[in-house]
């Protein structure tokens, strides 16, 4: 599960006490298990043990450097979307034969980065993205490997905003398209189409989805081979759920067992793309009580987060469990938990039923170690939150908080309109 439990009515992060590190670093603060990321990653790991996948983190996820550690520690490979995301993971030893790139809008700037890089695959997404790796590749005089991201058209039974594989979404390429290119492979003599590639969404809780994507996946995978066509990797992409509430997701194992007699009946070379499963239950988002609103109406609790620093709530209409740091028998009562920022939408819960905690009581937003940090935004002129790891009873700010000057750098009025 996770490593924040409570010990003597405190919460704990595996052997430190959450309180103590807000004393330390101010609120609001972001904060990741060590252990939890290397049980999660091992969770994978263990179970797909028989095919040996190469397990690429989607650090879109998070990409705090300390994470990123711990889990190319482990011996993650990374999926990334962006040149940033590939300098971050090159900065810290990632091995670039296990890094994937997919993103439906590469630019000629970050094809040309990841080239000459040398990352395992391009996972591409459409056919004029595939001609302009293929003219960066002959003018590097470099023949990379690619992936077709396959839109197997798949509803993925999750929020619409987080659902990929179907036609209505932009990403991946219809089967039919795959078909034709896969066909007329020849006329891009500077790539190696070397795998297929497929994500169909986040926060899927169950394997239907994923078995009915892979099915046809694996339909296509048997039609290139009638046609003489032999790959070397698919990719099954991440989307594995988690719990905020009380859904009741399938573990690594469960989900093992239901996709390995699928990718058992080909030779590909697995690849996954965990994101949240690795890192969402291993960070929580810790904030501080500033001032108990009652209308007549409504109760707000107003925190000194915001939905600059978590918008899930706000985006997806996300749960995230909420609790005060030290357990207290105060008088419970409804409420909607907010932050200071100038929008109705800024709220991390509604009507949520939690204890009536005083000015400068400290809360955890649970579940925030995925898409919380790196979602965030500097709006309102609010500077990002730190973001610090725990590691047995050490404790360490990966991260600072960022100050005014971080907020105004390069900043400046033209001399025309003083
Ligand atoms: N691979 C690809 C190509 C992806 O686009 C994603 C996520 C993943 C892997 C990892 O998916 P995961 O295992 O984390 O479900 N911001 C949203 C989630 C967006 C997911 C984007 N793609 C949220 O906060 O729920």
């Amino acid at each position: 599960m996770h490593d924040f439990k409570f010990k003597n009515n405190e919460l704990h992060c595996e052997s430190v006490k959450v309180s103590t590190i807000a004393k330390k670093v101010g609120t609001p603060f972001y904060l990741y298990s060590h252990h939890t990321l290397v049980d999660h990653f091992t969770k994978i790991q263990r179970a797909f043990a028989s095919v040996h996948p190469i397990i690429c983190f989607a650090m879109k996820a998070n990409d705090n450097l300390a994470v990123l550690t711990t889990l190319a520690n482990q011996g993650a490979g990374f999926d990334i979307v962006s040149v940033g995301e590939l300098k971050k993971a090159l900065m810290i030893g990632a091995d670039p034969q296990k890094i994937v790139f997919a993103s439906v809008g590469k630019t000629e700037e970050e094809i040309t980065f990841a080239m000459k890089s040398n990352i395992l695959l391009f996972n591409v997404e459409s056919l004029p993205e595939l001609e302009e790796i293929n003219r960066i590749a002959k003018r590097l005089q470099k023949r990379p490997r690619i992936a077709l991201r396959l839109n197997p058209d798949v509803e993925a039974a999750t929020h619409a905003r987080i659902t990929t594989g179907t036609l209505k979404n932009k990403f991946g390429i219809d089967l039919r398209t795959a078909r034709k290119i896969m066909k007329s492979r020849r006329k891009y003599p500077h790539l190696c189409f070397s795998g297929l590639h497929v994500h169909i969404g986040s926060q899927i809780i169950t394997s239907a989805p994923f078995i009915r994507a892979i099915k046809r996946i694996l339909a296509f995978v048997e039609d290139l081979r009638h046609d003489g066509i032999a790959l070397e990797y698919l990719d099954i992409g991440g989307g594995l759920g988690i719990i905020y509430k009380d859904e009741k997701p399938q573990t690594a194992q469960n989900f093992a067992d239901a996709i390995l007699p699928y990718l058992k009946k080909t030779d590909l070379k697995i690849i996954m793309e965990p994101g949240r499963f690795i890192v969402g239950n291993a960070g929580i988002f810790v904030t501080k009580a500033l001032y108990l609103k009652d209308n007549g109406v409504k109760k707000f609790l107003i925190v000194d987060g915001g939905m600059n620093d978590l918008v899930r709530p706000t985006m997806y209409d996300a749960y995230h469990e909420i609790v005060p740091l030290k357990k207290t028998n105060a008088k419970r009562a409804k409420m909607d938990v907010v932050g200071p920022i100038c929008e109705s939408g800024d709220f991390f819960a509604k009507s949520r039923v939690l204890p009536m905690v005083n000015n400068g009581d400290l809360l955890a937003i649970m579940s925030a170690g995925a898409y919380g940090y790196v979602m965030s935004s500097n709006y309102n002129v609010r500077g990002r939150s730190p973001e610090v790891m725990v590691k047995g009873n050490k404790f360490a700010i990966t991260k600072p908080r960022e100050t005014f000057r971080d907020l105004i750098r390069g900043e400046t009025v033209p001399k025309f309109i003083r």
